[in-house]
C-alpha cells in the first residue's frame, strides 16, 4: 500500500529559499513514492489575525501567491493533492468533535504552541489559536494520513495528533477491529538544513525580514547577496576569511552547482586572496541560475488565467470525498446519525 502523507502551509505570504531548502526540494522528491496532500491551511492562518481586517484582507492574494510557488518548484498537481482547508467544513466539524476528547491543560502545554506566543508576543492567545493543535490533528486524521513530514518545531503538534488518534480509536474501536478510525500519524523529521538568513540569523523567515523569495527577480537577488552578512572580522580582502557558518558559503554549498568553482572560493578565501565582493557576485550568478526555471515555469502559470482556482478545486474536490468518507466512519464509530447529504 501506498503510504499517504499529509503536509500544509499556512497562506502568510511568498515562499522563499528557506523553504525550499527545508520542504519545497522534498516534497517534489516524494511526490512519485507517496500519496500527498497539501493542505492550504488558511484557517490556521487566520488564529493569530483574524482581529485586524486588514491582516485577514490579505489571505486570499496571499493564497495565490503560495499555489503559483508550490506549481513553480515543480510540485504536480496530477500526482499531490493541493487541498484548501477553509473549503472542506468537516475539517472543522472534525476539529470541532475533537475538541471534546482534549483537555484544555493539554493544549495550553504544547511546547509548539507555547514557542509560538512567545515568539510572536502574543498577548491574549485566542480560542481559536488555542485550538490551533486539533484543527492540525484534523487536517491530518481527516485524511487519514500515516506520515507528516514537518520541521523539528512542529514535532509536538504531531505527537499530538497522534495522542489524539489513540484516543479516539481507544474509545471507538469501530465495526472492524483491525482497522481503526484513524492511523496513527507518524512525523518524519527530515534532516534538511535550516537556512540561514542574508543577515546570517540562524533561520531565513519572513517575519525578520532576511529571506530571498523564490519569485524575487535577479536584480532583488543580486541587491540581497550584495549586502548579505558574512565574516564581520574581515576588513579587508587580504585579511583570511571564515567559512565556517558564513551564510555566503553556506548557499554557494547549496546553490552552486560549479562545485569546483566553490572549492576554489573557499581556499582563496580561508588565504584571504579574494575579495567578499567577488565571492558574493558568484554566488548572485549562482542562485540567479538555480531560479531561473523557478522564475520562467511561474510566468507561464501567472499567465493562465484561472489557473491557481483549477488546481485548488481539484485538489479540494478529490480531498473532500476521502474527508467525507473519514467523517462516516468516525460518526459511526461515535454512534451518531449520519444525516450527511
Ligand atoms: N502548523 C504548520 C506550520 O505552521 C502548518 C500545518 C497546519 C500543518 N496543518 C498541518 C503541517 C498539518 C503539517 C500537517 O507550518
Amino acid at each position: 500500500m501506498i503510504k499517504r502523507i499529509y503536509t500544509g502551509d499556512r497562506p502568510t505570504g511568498r515562499l522563499h529559499l528557506g523553504h525550499y531548502v527545508g520542504t519545497l526540494s522534498n516534497r517534489v522528491a516524494l511526490q512519485s513514492k507517496y500519496d500527498i496532500f497539501i493542505g492550504v491551511v488558511d484557517l490556521h492562518g487566520l488564529t493569530d489575525r483574524m482581529d485586524d481586517p486588514k491582516k485577514t484582507a490579505l489571505v486570499k492574494d496571499n493564497i495565490r501567491e503560495l499555489v503559483l510557488d508550490y506549481l513553480a518548484v515543480g510540485i504536480n498537481p496530477d500526482k499531490t493533492t493541493i487541498l484548501l482547508q477553509s473549503a472542506i467544513p468537516e475539517v472543522s466539524e472534525l476539529a470541532f468533535l475533537l475538541t471534546n476528547i482534549v483537555t484544555i491543560a493539554r493544549c495550553e502545554r504544547l511546547p509548539a504552541l507555547k514557542e509560538k506566543i512567545r515568539d510572536q508576543k502574543i498577548q491574549n492567545p485566542s480560542m481559536g489559536l488555542l485550538n490551533y493543535p486539533i484543527l492540525m490533528a484534523s487536517d491530518i486524521l481527516s485524511v487519514r494520513a500515516q506520515l507528516v513530514p514537518v520541521g523539528k518545531d512542529q514535532e509536538s503538534h504531531v505527537e499530538f495528533a497522534r495522542e489524539i488518534a489513540k484516543t479516539f480509536n481507544r474509545l471507538y474501536p469501530g465495526k472492524e477491529k483491525n482497522n481503526p478510525v484513524f492511523p496513527e500519524p507518524e512525523a518524519i523529521i527530515g534532516e534538511a538544513k535550516t537556512l540561514p538568513g542574508i543577515d546570517g540569523k540562524t533561520k531565513m523567515s519572513k517575519s525578520l525580514g532576511n529571506a530571498i523569495f523564490l519569485s524575487d527577480d535577479e536584480k532583488t537577488v543580486e541587491e540581497k547577496v550584495m549586502k548579505m552578512y558574512t565574516d564581520p572580522l574581515r576588513i579587508r580582502a587580504n585579511v583570511p576569511g571564515e567559512i565556517e557558518g558564513n551564510p555566503v558559503f553556506i548557499y554557494h554549498d547549496i546553490f552552486n552547482k560549479e562545485k569546483g568553482e566553490v572549492e576554489k572560493l573557499a581556499v582563496l578565501y580561508q588565504e584571504g586572496r579574494v575579495g567578499d565582493v567577488e565571492v558574493k557576485k558568484r554566488l548572485v550568478e549562482a542562485i540567479n541560475t538555480f531560479l531561473n526555471p523557478i522564475r520562467f515555469r511561474r510566468k507561464i502559470f501567472e499567465e493562465q488565467e484561472g489557473i491557481v482556482e483549477k488546481t485548488l478545486r481539484q485538489g479540494t474536490e478529490k480531498a473532500r470525498i476521502e474527508i467525507q468518507k473519514t467523517m462516516q466512519l468516525v460518526k459511526a464509530a461515535l454512534g451518531l446519525p449520519d444525516f450527511s447529504l
